[in-house]
């Protein structure tokens, strides 16, 4: 078991440097290497993530792998090769025609890749699959990297994609993470809340990232953490964002732009509300009370229900019984 773990790893170990020398010492890699310098990367930041890429070939890591002894059926448990559908016993390299980002588990070790298309196809980034190696669920994109500069800072800023996390480190700025695609799991937000307790969230500024804060803010106060949010303007995503404004302006939306998951959550109800009828309007307040009785400082939620109701012309009493049947329901 132990001995098909330390395989597993070494022959992702590998299959990163194979890719990456491919990408930067070959006639194959011309393409890759262009696209990642039109996306802004510098070659020293090429090298720190070992970034690489797979050329658009059937059996460029499978041949690698047999010369040096490797059995097609555990690089396929490896989720390094595919297995054909109507050739049984065939095998075939996963990752064909694709940038590859290396995924690191917390001591620095690859244990899995995300490959994204050069330009556009579906799906944009082939991740690899579950395997004893890689649970997407329990690993956190960049960890190792960012894990003494959040233990310093306190904080962690959460990002969502593979390119976002580089391009802030590439602006200096360490402390940044990816959950891999998925909404950030109990298990991720542990980890982080181990390293520290704050936990800003800068997805994307499109809805799908938006609904992900929501989601992800949860799960980092059932962990016992602290959960910002912050909004990127205009739908742009943290690379996007530091391309255009740069390190400074970053920074200062983190500072400044941080606001506390319960502001976060109503602002997005208001946005989704009818609040131009009487029906719209008690809708939403009870939905918000909802959201308030959520926060765990009585000092939070008074603020939050004095507020709604000066703006509503609602009695303050009303909102607090409106919250105390909330909070009986849900017991
Ligand atoms: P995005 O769609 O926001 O991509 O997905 P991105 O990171 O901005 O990528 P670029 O800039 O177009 O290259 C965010 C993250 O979700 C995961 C990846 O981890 C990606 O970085 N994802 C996205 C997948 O795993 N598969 C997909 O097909 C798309
Ligand atoms: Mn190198
Ligand atoms: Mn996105
Ligand atoms: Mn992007
Ligand atoms: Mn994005």
């Amino acid at each position: 078991e132990a001995i098909r773990r330390r395989e597993m790893l070494r022959c992702h170990d590998l299959a990163a440097k194979f890719y990456h020398h491919i990408l930067l010492n070959t006639e194959a890699g011309v393409p890759a290497l262009q696209y990642l310098q039109r996306r802004g990367l510098t070659l020293p930041t090429i090298e720190e993530f070992q970034l690489g890429f797979a050329p658009d070939r059937w059996d460029l890591l499978l041949t690698f792998f047999k010369k040096r002894g490797f059995e097609e059926e555990f690089l396929e448990r490896a989720g390094l090769l595919s297995a054909s559908q109507n050739q049984p016993g065939r095998y075939f390299d996963r990752f064909r025609g694709r940038v590859m980002f290396p995924i690191q588990d917390g001591q620095g070790r690859v244990i899995g890749f995300g490959g994204r298309i050069l330009g556009k196809g579906e799906p944009k980034y082939l991740n690899s699959p579950e395997t004893e190696l890689f649970q997407k669920g329990r690993h956190l994109y960049n960890l190792h990297r960012a894990r003494p500069f959040i233990r310093q800072q306190g904080r962690t800023i959460l990002l969502e994609g593979y390119m976002d996390v580089i391009m802030a480190h590439q602006y200096g700025i360490r402390n940044v993470v990816a959950a891999l695609g998925t909404a950030l799991t109990l298990e991720q937000a542990k980890i982080l809340k181990r390293n520290g307790n704050e936990i800003v969230m800068m997805y994307d500024g499109d809805r799908a990232g938006q609904n992900a804060s929501v989601r992800s803010s949860e799960v980092i106060t059932e962990a016992g953490g602290v959960p910002r949010v912050t909004v990127l303007p205009d739908g742009l995503d943290p690379d996007e964002f530091l391309r255009k404004f740069g390190t400074e302006s970053f920074e200062r939306i983190v500072e400044e732009g941080t606001i506390s998951s319960t502001a976060f959550k109503l602002k997005m109800l208001r946005s989704n509300s009818q609040l131009s009828t009487q029906e719209g309007v008690i809708a939403f307040l009870s939905e918000a009370v909802r959201i308030i009785a959520e926060a765990k400082s009585p000092v939070e939620r008074e603020t939050y229900l004095r507020e709604l109701a000066g703006e509503f012309n609602v009695s303050l009493e009303s909102l607090k019984e409106e919250m105390k049947m909330v909070i009986s329901n849900q017991k």
